[in-house]
């Protein structure tokens, strides 16, 4: 029997309606229609890890590809355990498996908690760009909070304050991420430390968005939860520091006193995902069990990412694109306010239209700073510094015993050379 489309009704729900695909969608559409046509494209607006996956925890996978039941909904006991001991020593934390609820990406868990918490959501600006819709998909509508160029976009204790005093007596919620998405930025103790007494003031409960912590560059990640252990939520995972991003896999570690909502958010899991694929948790208990090759890849990988971060830095900065230097993950924030005039001329006064002329005249695809709920006309953008062949870099550091560095750098990331020089061309 055929299906008469016109009889049909779909009422799709309001806050699903209204959801579009995002920037990152659009700008990679275009950006694979223009390679068709054989342009040269510098891709940096797509962030996830350029390296594979340590040999060691590809290698766990594989033996474990039989592991085919359903496993617990908060998740293998001992990979939950391999977690806590991690954290609770690197974060001086306590935690036990116990704190441990596991998920297809911490993506998801950060869903299931904005949908079972009933509060305010405070987000600080710029911010990832999926805490916004999750929101609006459970029926909430942010609270931004402005942060200032010149704190590295660091949210500041001050403002914090601020913005919870407006807030009122409701319960909040705060997602704080660093190293950040898109900034580069990370918090100093003495920031989390004002952070935590604000928070505890106002009783607020914070996910800290740490997926890019292991990332940090030149010293150890701090987490607010060694400073406000009773009121912060660790979002972790896989993805970004272990390169794999697609097996789907994130950890969220709770404080004890917040066992409710961890059993609150286990039961809505077991109504929808039940649990993480099976190996891929076997797996994960490799990636967190201490071991020296995971170790060298990770500090190999990080020095790989400083470099790179550096140059895009200081060769930006040489022609008066504003940025911070990068601090961990993977991001940069340029920001073009110095040609403003200039890109007025060619009717350029948006982010977005900056990074459309971007791609088209230069080839450089980036994400406008609106996505980031920066206002439209502030002509910043999200730059990823990840075009390069992470393999072949962690091979010239870790068996040929190369140093990252510029040169390092000039030589073997071809794309992100290219892209700088491209910078200079258009702005120039
Ligand atoms: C800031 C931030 N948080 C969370 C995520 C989600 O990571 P996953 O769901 O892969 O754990 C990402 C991924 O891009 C991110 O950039």
């Amino acid at each position: 029997m055929s299906i008469n489309q016109d009889n049909y009704q779909l009422p799709i729900r309001r806050e699903v309606e209204q959801l579009k695909p995002s920037a990152t969608l659009v700008i990679n559409e275009r950006s694979k229609a223009l390679i068709a046509e054989g342009r040269a494209i510098y891709k940096l607006g797509f962030g996830q890890s350029p390296f594979p996956v340590p040999k060691v925890v590809v290698e766990a996978l594989r033996q474990n590809a039989g592991e085919k039941d359903y496993l617990p909904v908060r998740g293998l006991k001992r990979t939950r355990e391999a977690i806590a001991a991690r954290y609770s020593k690197l974060y001086q934390i306590g935690c036990e498996a116990g704190d441990v609820m596991l998920g297809p990406g911490s993506k998801e868990l950060i869903f299931l908690f904005q949908m079972a918490f009933d509060g305010t959501l405070l987000l600080p600006s710029p911010c990832w760009v999926s805490y916004e819709p999750q929101a609006e998909l459970v029926g909430k509508k942010p609270v931004f909070v402005a942060t200032k160029a010149e704190n590295n976009w660091c949210l500041q204790a001050e403002e914090l304050e601020q913005a919870c005093a407006q807030a009122g007596d409701a319960p909040k919620y705060l997602i704080l991420n660093y190293p950040n998405n898109p900034t580069g930025s990370t918090f100093s103790i003495s920031e989390l430390q004002g952070l935590a007494a604000v928070c505890r003031r106002h009783q607020v409960i914070v996910i800290a968005d740490e997926i890019y912590g292991e990332l940090t560059y030149g010293r150890a990640h701090h987490s607010l939860a060694t400073y406000y252990p009773e009121g912060t939520i660790i979002s972790t995972g896989l993805s970004k520091w272990a390169g794999a991003g697609g097996w789907r896999f994130g950890a969220f570690i709770f404080p004890k006193e917040m066992r409710q909502m961890l059993d609150v958010m286990a039961a809505i899991a077991s109504e929808t995902f039940s649990a993480v694929s099976a190996p891929v948790q076997y797996a994960a208990i490799t990636a967190y069990e201490p071991s020296d090759s995971v170790r060298d890849y990770l500090s190999a990988a990080k020095s790989i990412l400083e470099a790179v971060g550096s140059y895009v830095y200081e060769r930006l900065t040489k022609i008066n694109v504003r940025l911070n230097p990068p601090q961990g993950g993977f991001y940069l924030f340029p920001d073009f306010g110095y040609y403003r005039e200039a890109l007025a001329r060619k009717g350029i006064t948006s982010s977005e239209a900056l990074c459309r002329d971007l791609l088209e005249e230069a080839g450089i695809a980036m994400l406008p700073g609106s996505e980031f709920a920066r206002p439209a006309g502030e002509l910043n953008a999200r730059l990823c510094y990840v075009d390069f062949d992470g393999a072949l870099l962690l091979k010239k550091v870790l068996e040929e015993g190369e140093q990252p560095d510029a040169v390092f750098v000039e030589r073997f990331c071809p794309k992100i050379r290219g892209a700088m020089d491209a910078f200079v061309g258009y702005l120039l």
